[in-house]
């Protein structure tokens, strides 16, 4: 039987995972009475990370992308206070802040409490428009997801806050604001440029579904994708490169500068998606070679995202999937995010009986590739990866199964 209410979707899978997760948040709860101490409920919320399976580096470039939450994410005990003091620490990261809640820091402090400190400012305003001042609390932050691993912990942080202080202080946001507020805190306090994608997709995802999101106006819909009949797998090749941040940022800029020399050759384009094909090529003797292949990926990716739109809604899954591979492709030869790695998951997962797609998700430079696959191919897909990764690279990749997760939400025993 297919519990399609269920917050899981996968009834066998489903039920060992959400006993997990509902064990981890117990535990989660007992680390905060350990922490913080004292009595007096303490709530509990968990928020997802994310994968992208189409539309990879479009969202900067306002482009569509079709991501999916994952029933791997962020912790969140929380515990209001009457005396007005905030006191934020994580069983992941080290060091705690406490501050006054009327008297919220004007500047990050590159430390990892800079994102929940940012979503405070950002609803602290809200807040002050309807007349509530910001009252005081105790947050433990934790999780299961991997951090740099591409599967958006910042996102997750950032919506899960934004949606646990709005229900514990009553403003009642929609999710829609809640996503604007932590996009608004990674940008504007945390300084960084991120596109649109992560936030939206942890914040309006729905189980059994992807996210279509087009990043140019933010219209989305959710397209059905089968958790009966198709798992989502993600492979961590563990790599963690340093440069990341700064090899994703000079992609942002590449493609800034692409769009830069050829819009004045697309009349009404306001961003690299908006250039066609025929103008790329018409242009490319005039263009950085390198520059080039940065646009050329954008807009191909662009095609094939919608591409795979139109193969999802028709039932065509093995046409969605080869999309994804195209994709890969395209991520490794013209935009350089690939390493070898990722490279071997992805050639190792194609070759396997009952796989559909795959290719590597978030920025790219090590992290995750994701697979798309028929139910029951997993055990075959497990075995081949491993061997693969293991036989050039002498350890193990992590494997792990996913059907698809619904956006943040309270936990209540
Ligand atoms: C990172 C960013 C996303 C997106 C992807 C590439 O994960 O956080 O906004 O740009 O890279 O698709």
């Amino acid at each position: 039987m297919l519990a399609r209410a269920g917050r899981y979707a996968l009834p066998a899978v489903s039920e060992t995972r959400r006993l997990e997760l509902e064990r981890a948040l117990l535990e989660h709860r007992a680390l905060f009475l350990r922490r913080f101490g004292g009595d007096g409920p303490v709530r509990l919320w968990f928020s997802p990370g994310r994968v992208n399976l189409m539309g990879a580096h479009l969202d900067y470039n306002g482009g569509p992308v079709m991501p999916t939450a994952i029933d791997r994410g962020t912790f969140l005990a929380l515990r209001p206070r009457s005396d007005g003091r905030i006191q934020l620490a994580s069983t992941l990261e080290l060091g705690e802040l406490e501050l006054e809640a009327g008297d919220l820091p004007l500047q990050p402090a590159r430390r990892w409490w800079d994102y929940p400190v940012g979503v405070l400012r950002e609803l602290s305003a809200h807040s002050g428009r309807l007349g509530r001042p910001v009252a005081g609390f105790d947050l433990l932050f934790g999780g299961n997801l991997p951090v740099g691993a591409g599967l958006s912990s910042s996102a997750s942080i950032c919506v899960g806050t934004a949606l646990a202080l709005s229900e514990t202080w009553g403003l009642c946001l929609p999710r829609l604001e809640l996503v604007q507020v932590a996009l608004a805190a990674e940008r504007g306090f945390v300084g960084v440029q991120c596109g649109i994608m992560d936030p939206y997709a942890v914040g309006l995802a729905r189980a059994g579904s992807l996210l279509w999101l087009d990043c140019k106006d933010g219209s989305n819909a959710w397209m059905p994708l089968d958790p009966e009949l198709h798992t989502i797998a993600v492979a961590d090749t563990l790599v963690r490169r340093e440069l990341a941040q700064s090899a994703f940022n000079e992609r942002v800029r590449q493609c800034a500068q692409a769009f830069a020399e050829l819009a004045p050759h697309q009349p009404g384009a306001t961003c690299l998606r908006d250039i066609r094909l025929e103008t790329l090529e018409a242009r490319r003797g005039e263009l950085d070679p390198l520059l080039a292949r940065r646009a050329e990926h954008v807009l191909r990716e662009v095609a094939r995202t919608f591409a795979a739109r139109d193969a999802l809604l028709r039932g065509d899954l093995a046409g969605f999937g080869a999309q994804m591979t195209r994709a890969h492709a395209s991520l490794r030869t013209l935009f350089d995010v690939s390493v070898p790695e990722l490279d071997t998951l992805v050639d190792a997962a194609v070759g396997c009986e009952g796989v559909l797609g795959a290719r590597l998700t978030g920025a790219g430079f090590g992290g995750c590739v994701v697979v798309l696959l028929r139910r029951g191919a997993e055990p075959e897909l497990l075995a081949r990866v491993q061997n693969a990764f293991g036989a050039r690279f002498g350890r193990a990749p992590t494997v792990e199964f996913f059907g698809g997760d619904e956006g943040p939400r309270e936990f209540r025993p």
